[in-house]
């Protein structure tokens, strides 16, 4: 069975995917880490990341491949591990333009397709478009506040700025994050990660 973990930026999708992967006994796959990676190797390559025919050119030549391991996805390039680079600023900043190309994003689809199931499946369309036939899905919500509070927790002087980066994040992203009609909202303001975590394993549906 495929579960699908979609939600807003900074929800806490990729620790409770991880959770609840790990007490299924499953991989967790990290579709956000491949948008990145495009970001990556097109910004690597000083192509336009508005175009969607170059980025593809570079994909297809040199495909980048998802590992998903228990302990945390890596993206490889052949022998490259891309996954420290991931995270840096440019790609933050360049992502959300290389996420709303279709060409990219059914690269990006048939990358997860074609993964060994069963899985948790993390980000922001898994239930949606991508595995629509998911047997759970689920969506988390919290409001800005709460996210860069948490995001913030080491350097709280930061709080108003992350808490306004992150709205303009999910104004950027809201073409991809909607839930499914079929998934359980999970508003996570209240609750801890196990909270969360809990909250999903009690949403499957029963064996
Ligand atoms: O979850 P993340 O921050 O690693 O996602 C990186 C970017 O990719 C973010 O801008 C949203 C986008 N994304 C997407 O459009 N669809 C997904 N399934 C996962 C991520």
């Amino acid at each position: 069975m495929i579960v699908t973990i979609d939600g807003v930026a900074a929800s806490g999708k990729s620790s409770v995917s991880a959770g609840v992967a790990q007490a299924l006994g499953v991989p967790y796959v990290s579709s956000g880490l491949l948008y990145r990676a495009a970001t990556l190797l097109g910004l690597e390559a000083g192509t336009d990341l508005g175009d969607a025919r170059a980025l593809l050119t570079c994909l297809e030549a040199a495909p980048p491949r998802l590992e998903p391991l228990a302990s945390g996805n890596r993206v490889w390039q052949g022998g490259r591990d891309l996954t420290p680079d991931l995270h840096s600023s440019r790609v933050d900043s360049g992502v959300s333009v290389v996420a709303a190309l279709p060409g990219v994003r059914a690269w990006v689809d048939a990358q997860l397709r074609a993964l060994p199931q069963p899985f948790v499946a993390e980000g922001r369309d898994m239930g949606t478009a991508v595995f629509p036939q998911a047997g759970a899905k689920f969506y988390l919500t919290a409001s800005p506040r709460v996210r860069a509070e948490r995001r913030a927790s080491e350097r709280p002087e930061e709080v108003d700025a992350i808490e306004a980066a992150l709205v303009e994040r999910d104004r950027l992203d809201t073409l991809q994050s909607v839930p499914a009609e079929d998934a359980q909202v999970i508003d996570t303001g209240g609750l801890s990660l196990q909270g969360v975590i809990d909250a999903v394993l009690a949403g499957l549906p029963r064996a």
